[in-house]
């Protein structure tokens, strides 16, 4: 039987996302073993897999390359080091699979011997002998072996694949990435705090597979812990595939609360009233959040408010704000007029339950109102890591500037087969429904239902002013989906 592959290398060498390939292990159309497929029912799956272009692949790496504002090709290549001890590691296990070779060939010497030998004094060992003659020969025809191993040796050597214990999530690590960057990078939200080898929050244990220390580190493991495998998942990468014991935060509350004085990297216009504003923290203290949350800002020396961060948790030194003007909002007056790169701003928080319920497998509906799209957009970028397919976005603006960055969602919608973006113009202000707004936004969610009759089993995200977002949370509800399946985010 051929290599068993966890569905993350699997969907790496064929080139497609590992909810493509769970699809076909669940209708039928390829088997697995503990969430594992061979090498051969891979390929009988996809056999053109070892003639194209991973054009999918590309794809999908171009769609996070934009969302994420990160260069793939620069993070390509493992450091030289890295690549020495990969290399190394596979050259070591090729010499092992060459000696054994060698001895299964003297064996078959042997074994011919001994067929010779029986076959002169039993005829009926003739027909066996050139049967197994037969079969020798057809296995070391050229050719023969899976063509998706060659590309999976290839793969070995760029990456490496690490399983992380109790819950079995993977993911691969590429480039120069650390482990916990390569986990945060997949969406998988480990146990960290620093980022930089101070705190030892990232600590896990090794439980098979070789790492390598590629970034220093000042906080000290105990021998104790050393003896038992433990390292710091934010200054070590791995060289073969590894399996850790780690811890990974399920909810809000496994996040913990953080103060940090993170300072303004720009702050750029992106529409007549609204701002994107970019904070960056110290490399030694990042914000560590879950996708949807909120935090609280402080500039200048007393105004405050509490903002979505509207990007993934993937980098979480870069946080990202879309900032809406409000007359006699001193917070939006003093950004709008005052901040600038360089000026410090504090950042206390994650707040908020706004969050993606990962473990779901239904579509995705996300409905923004004008600023709602902050948390949308940090949800769907998480989305995204997970390689989730089936997302349906919905910008709902009271007027056109207020689609602030339209591009967005139809970058996303022409890059990804299973994502579909609409826009539509309520023609009023969304903070204030009564009456006939109250009807006619009642209209264009009754129209968007008769549109997608699937939203009815899917999950439905609403972000975006308290009016309209409790609205649509009261359409939804009365139209049966259960209160389960409807989340709401409130943002001004
Ligand atoms: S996250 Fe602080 S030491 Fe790794």
């Amino acid at each position: 039987m051929s290599e068993m592959l966890s569905l993350t290398r699997a969907a790496r060498l064929v080139g497609v996302n590992r909810t493509a390939l769970q699809k076909k292990i669940q209708c039928g159309e390829m088997t697995s073993f503990d969430g594992m497929v061979s090498r051969d029912a891979l390929l009988a799956c996809f056999p053109e897999a070892q003639l194209e272009e991973n054009a999918e692949l590309a794809r999908v790496l171009q769609i996070k390359e934009r969302a994420f504002g990160k260069r793939v090709f620069e993070r390509a290549l493992p450091d030289a080091e890295v690549l020495a001890e990969r290399i190394t590691e596979l050259s070591t296990a090729l010499a092992g699979s060459q000696s054994q070779v060698k001895q299964f060939n003297s064996l078959l010497n042997r074994l011919w011997d001994q067929l010779d030998e029986i076959a002169r004094k039993d005829a009926a060992f003739v027909s066996l002998k050139s049967w197994l003659k037969d079969e020798v020969e057809a296995a070391m025809e050229p050719g023969f072996s899976n063509p998706l191993a060659i590309r999976d040796g290839m793969l070995r050597v760029m990456t490496a694949q690490v399983t992380v214990l109790p819950g079995r999530q993977d993911f691969l690590v590429e480039g120069q990435d650390t482990l916990l960057e390569a986990a945060m990078r997949a969406g998988i939200p480990l146990n960290y705090g620093c980022s930089g080898g101070n705190c030892g929050l990232c600590k896990a244990k090794v439980v098979s597979g070789r790492v390598k220390k590629t970034r220093h580190h000042d906080f000290a493991l105990s021998e104790a812990e050393k003896n038992q495998g433990c390292i710091l998942m934010c200054s070590n990468t791995a060289i073969s595939d590894v399996v850790l014991e780690a811890t990974v935060a399920g909810s809000v509350q496994d996040i913990p609360f953080q103060q940090i004085t993170a300072k303004v990297k720009s702050v750029e216009l992106l529409s007549g009233n609204v701002l994107l504003l970019h904070l960056q923290t110290p490399r030694s203290q990042r914000l560590r959040f879950l996708a949807g949350q909120r935090v609280t800002l402080r500039v200048g020396s007393a105004y405050t408010a509490e903002l979505s961060i509207a990007s993934c948790p993937c980098d979480d030194r870069n946080i990202l704000f879309h900032l809406h003007y409000f007359s006699g909002n001193l917070f939006s007056e003093f950004v709008f007029n005052r901040l600038k790169a360089g000026d410090e701003v504090e950042v206390e928080g994650p707040q908020g339950e706004f969050i993606l319920h990962e473990k779901s497998e239904r579509a995705l509906y996300f409905i923004a109102f004008d600023g709602g799209f902050a948390p949308i957009k940090s949800l769907i970028e998480h989305a995204m890591s997970l390689e989730t397919e089936h997302i349906h976005l919905h910008w709902i603006a009271s007027t056109e500037p207020n689609i602030y960055m339209s591009n967005v969602g139809r970058a996303w919608a022409d890059a990804l087969d299973g994502f579909a973006y609409t826009e539509l113009i309520a023609g009023f202000d969304l903070h204030t429904i009564s009456g006939k707004r109250e009807t006619s936004l009642l209209d264009m969610l009754e129209a968007l239902q008769c549109s997608n009759p699937e939203i009815a089993a899917s999950d439905v995200y609403l972000a975006g002013p308290q009016a309209s977002v409790f609205l649509a949370e009261k359409f939804f509800l009365a139209a049966g989906m259960p209160k389960s399946r409807v989340f709401i985010e409130v943002v001004q």
